[in-house]
């Protein structure tokens, strides 16, 4: 087996597509941001990591309340739109149609099958992104999206990316059941 090495780089693959919202001086604003993972299963947590140019961060200073909205698959030209422009120039607030959860603050997208409403509960700054730590308040889905009451990724045509080649992906076929698909091997391996 020979192995390239080919450089330190943030290689996660597949990452999330998701669109965060915040409202900036009083209007929604909404960003593409790949840099968004789950940090702690309970209290759920999750973070964000944004550059500190982007028009985005500073509404979410302001509330300290944010959303991420995962778009489905049919949204990619308007996902991609929303990581292309920014609201330093463009507003970006009539281009979806906006509901408000608990918070109050963190404008969420209707048209995404999935959205979570977050409070900022910690922000870490680095050289060049600002990484916002938000606790999950809340968490949206219409029935059409959902099987026994959790998300379901196959009805909610959720979509991946594949950092520096910039591709999006959908997601493939199911293979199995986490937790479980394993244990066949808990006698064989032993041996
Ligand atoms: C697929 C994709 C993923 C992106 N991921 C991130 C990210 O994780 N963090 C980030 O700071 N910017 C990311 N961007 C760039 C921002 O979305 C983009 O610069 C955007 O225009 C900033 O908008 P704003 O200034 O209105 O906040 C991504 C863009 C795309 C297209």
């Amino acid at each position: 087996m020979k192995k390239n090495e080919i450089g330190p780089r943030t290689f996660i693959y597949p990452m999330p597509v998701t669109l965060v919202g915040a409202n900036v001086n009083g209007k929604p604003n909404f960003t593409t941001i790949g840099y968004c993972g789950a940090i702690n299963h309970n209290p759920p947590m999750i973070s964000v990591g944004i550059n500190q140019k982007h028009y985005i961060r500073i509404g979410m200073n302001q509330n300290k309340t944010f959303s991420v909205n995962i778009p489905s698959s049919d949204m990619v030209k308007i996902t991609d739109y929303c990581g292309v422009v920014s609201g330093h120039k463009v507003d970006k607030s009539q281009i979806f149609e906006v509901f408000n959860g608990k918070l109050e603050n963190a404008p969420m997208i209707a048209e995404c099958p999935l959205n979570l409403e977050c409070k900022v509960v910690q922000t870490i700054l680095y050289p060049m992104q600002e990484v916002f730590i938000g606790e999950v308040i809340a968490a949206y889905a219409e029935d059409k999206f959902l099987t026994n009451g959790l998300p379901d990724i196959k009805k909610m045509k959720a979509l991946v990316f594949s950092m520096h080649d910039n591709n999006y992906w959908t997601i493939g076929e199911n293979i199995g059941k986490a937790w479980s698909i394993g244990n066949e091997l808990k006698d064989k391996l032993k041996e």
